[in-house]
């Protein structure tokens, strides 16, 4: 078969963000988008000549095209194997978990998470690495370098290769290996969870609802919810992944996954609620009257870990990113593990779990995990709550007002500003960083704050360093505002503003009401209003 030198030039702005690289769809579709990206992954990790990588993707638009061009391309430099779900289909914790399985070199996973999808949508692509995890920043950069620098790329001239049922074919001498994208991840959980006592559960009659969004979970979360622990039939909603994700926004929180919270809060709600995003690695969780948040999500898992069959010896450590209420910390300091609290991006975890420091992490924007995977894992997380359920039979509403009376409750809310103006929403954080030094011992807004810095973190596995990951300032009294720029948007900036306040006794309140001084304060201290021409938010979760 031949092979295809192309030229090709730098594209500016192939810089890989919190989590691979994402833009609009039709961006990736430009001549030369996609190869010369693909081409600079192979180059900044030192070539694919004899290695096995893993591919696979959300099934969003351009999905199937862009797999074609990625085999094409690794076979055209060398690749030994590729690892690819069927259809080009693989949530992102099922690639995590088949380029561990299977020793890989590490893997390409197709994606733009929860963005929406379809001609007008987003697309991505993002590096693994062999620990099955996204690529640590010495890789992205080193990426990046080489879309700088790229002057060719080289691709296989061939057919489309049958990526529709499981088997062996080979592109040139590459062998590519199509795998049923469910079996190895389902095989997984049964080891991680106590499936007896799941199943016992839904024969009691639990019910619950899992909304799949319309994206890759459906196929996931119906053979193991509904096939193997016996959840009705129907349990499953949206189950069917579609290029566009059903023309909706497949990100699992209150305002995009809005139906499920309708029927969770109506009064025919199940026992139990859940969606996942469009790749599968985020997880919402809801109870029959009551929405739990990721940030108290995390920690009631910890809590209740050792009720499950891989954590019942107990948690090593844990992590959560520094946006991420507290409430995890407590847990923590009660088990007498250590915390610890990286940048946001599920990548910072992963020298943590490699090293073993630290078994469970989450972080408030819907991400749970462990040290099963080096991706964050939607169904997992739905599955660790099942089991906690199967064990302690009671309601979620219950389960969190016992957490809240032991541990104490974190209010917690992130309000965001979509789509604002780059430079309008860059001086806001540059004024912000200037007020830093003087803003201790200062009143704003009737709150006395008592700490104020720019988050940086040292890795104390590698030492590797990672500066200006949000401005945080702390109140007395417990309060916390942490101010930051989102690293996912493909459209101007987003500006995400994370609040907290803690109380030990009134459990019950309602969450905006309880952060209105700590919002009040984030205003007067960084004249988000002014600054982002907004009276309020677009989003709050
Ligand atoms: C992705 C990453 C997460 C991270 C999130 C933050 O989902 O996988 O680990 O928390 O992005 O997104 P942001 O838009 O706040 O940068
Ligand atoms: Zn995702």
């Amino acid at each position: 078969m031949k092979i295809d030198t192309v030229s090709t030039k730098p594209i500016a702005g192939q810089k890989p963000g919190t989590s691979g690289l994402r833009k609009k769809t039709h961006t990736f579709q430009e001549p030369h988008y996609l190869e010369n990206f693909v081409q600079s992954i192979w180059d900044g990790i030192g070539g694919v000549q004899g290695k096995t990588l893993v591919l696979g993707g959300d099934g969003r638009h351009f999905n199937d095209r862009a797999a074609q061009v990625v085999l094409r391309m690794a076979a055209a430099s060398g690749a030994a194997r590729v690892i690819v779900g069927r259809d080009a289909l693989l949530s992102t914790p099922a690639a995590s978990n088949l380029i561990r399985a299977r020793g890989t070199d590490g893997g390409i996973i197709l994606s733009a998470s929860h963005n929406p999808g379809g001609p007008r949508g987003d697309f991505g692509v993002k590096f693994n690495t062999a620990n099955g995890g996204p690529a640590p920043e010495s890789v992205t950069d080193a990426i990046f370098d080489a879309t700088k620098t790229i002057s060719e790329y080289r691709i296989m001239e061939a057919h489309d290769v049958d990526l529709s049922t499981p088997g062996e074919r080979t592109l040139g001498d590459m062998v590519i290996e199509v795998v049923d994208p469910v079996e190895a991840y389902a095989a997984l959980m049964e080891e991680i969870f106590d499936f007896d006592a799941i199943a016992d559960l839904f024969a009691s009659g639990f019910t619950m609802r899992f909304d799949a969004m319309h994206a890759i979970t459906g196929p996931y979360a119906k053979a193991i919810l509904e096939d193997r622990l016996g959840a009705a039939k129907g349990s499953v909603v949206n189950a069917e992944p579609r290029p566009d994700f059903g023309g909706g926004h497949p990100d699992p929180n209150p305002i995009w996954a809005k139906p499920l919270m309708d029927l969770m809060m109506g009064p025919h709600a199940p026992d139990f609620g859940a969606a996942s995003d469009g790749d599968g690695d985020r997880n919402m969780i809801v109870g029959r009257g009551i929405y739990v948040t990721p940030s108290d999500s995390v920690a009631v898992l910890a809590a209740n870990a050792t009720l499950v069959p891989r954590y019942q010896d107990g948690l090593r450590g844990v992590a959560r990113s520094m946006p991420t209420s507290r409430a995890l910390d407590r847990v923590a300091e009660k088990l007498g593990v250590d915390c610890y609290e990286t940048p946001t991006g599920w990548k910072f975890f992963g020298n943590l779990l490699d090293a073993g420091r630290a078994t469970l992490c989450g972080e408030e924007s819907a991400g749970t995990g462990s040290d099963h995977l080096r991706e964050k894992d939607g169904l997992w997380a739905v599955l660790f709550w099942l089991n906690i359920l199967a064990v302690r039979k009671m309601p979620v509403k219950d389960l969190m007002t016992d957490h809240w009376q032991t541990f104490g409750r974190n209010y917690y809310s992130r309000h965001d500003y979509e789509d604002v103006d780059a430079q309008a929403a860059k001086s806001l954080m540059s004024e912000l960083h200037a007020q830093i030094p003087t803003l201790p011992g200062t009143e704003e807004a009737g709150l006395r704050v008592t700490k104020a810095d720019e988050f940086a973190y040292d890795d104390p596995v590698d030492g590797s360093h990672a500066a200006s990951q949000g401005m945080r300032v702390q109140f007395e009294g417990g309060g916390r505002v942490v101010f930051r720029l989102s690293g996912t948007g493909t459209v101007g900036a987003t500006l995400r503003v994370y609040l907290e306040t803690y109380d030990r006794k009134a459990l019950d309140d309602d969450p905006q009401e309880r952060l209105k001084p700590v919002i009040a304060a984030a205003d007067a201290i960084a004249h988000i209003r002014k600054r982002t021409e907004r009276d309020r938010p677009d989003v709050i979760t």
